[in-house]
């Protein structure tokens, strides 16, 4: 039996040192905000596996009004909820995933972003992948305020 599981986030952006994404620090000069370490697409992937078992989303496991949650490890939280999903019975097929960033060039550090996620979940490298989008300079993430990742995930029955 499978299921597919759907995630989606969205983190404003601001002057800063280095980018956390997909696990891994990317150079840039600008850095996503948030209340953990904003890595936007491990937060996508995390409501992604959790959505696809129906075991809850992101900020029900790990509530922002918990001070024990201020700048955590969004590769911790990706680990815990697929742990979950592995006491509920289920394993991971494949992760494909979406950035939406007018800057960096996400293309050169897409096979280490690759290496990193597929670790965390405990998955060969080709059930993972991803790719970017520029907002064609128009929006919220074209004029750089913003920055979103989407991704879909595929389980089936252990
Ligand atoms: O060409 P099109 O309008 O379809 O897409 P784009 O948003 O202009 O992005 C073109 C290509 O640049 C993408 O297919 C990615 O390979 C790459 N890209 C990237 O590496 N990093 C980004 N932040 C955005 C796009
Ligand atoms: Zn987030």
């Amino acid at each position: 039996m499978h299921r597919i599981g759907l995630g989606h986030d969205t983190h404003r952006l601001g002057p800063g040192d280095g980018l956390v994404l997909g696990g891994i620090t990317i150079p840039h000069d600008r850095q996503a905000l948030g209340h953990s370490d904003a890595d936007v697409l491990l937060h996508a992937i995390t409501d992604a596996v959790l959505g696809a078992a129906a075991l809850g989303d992101i900020g029900e496991m790990f509530p922002d009004t918990d001070p024990a949650n201020k700048g955590r490890d969004s590769a911790g939280m990706l680990a815990a909820a697929a742990d979950r999903l592995a006491a509920a019975g289920w394993r991971i097929v494949n992760l494909d995933c979406v950035i939406f960033a007018q800057r960096p060039k996400i293309l050169p550090h897409r096979e280490r972003m690759r290496e990193r996620i597929a670790a965390i979940l405990d998955l060969g490298i080709e059930a993972v992948w991803l790719k970017a989008k520029t907002g064609e300079g128009v929006g919220p993430i074209g004029s750089e305020q913003a920055i979103a990742a989407e991704c879909v995930v595929l389980i089936e029955r252990n």
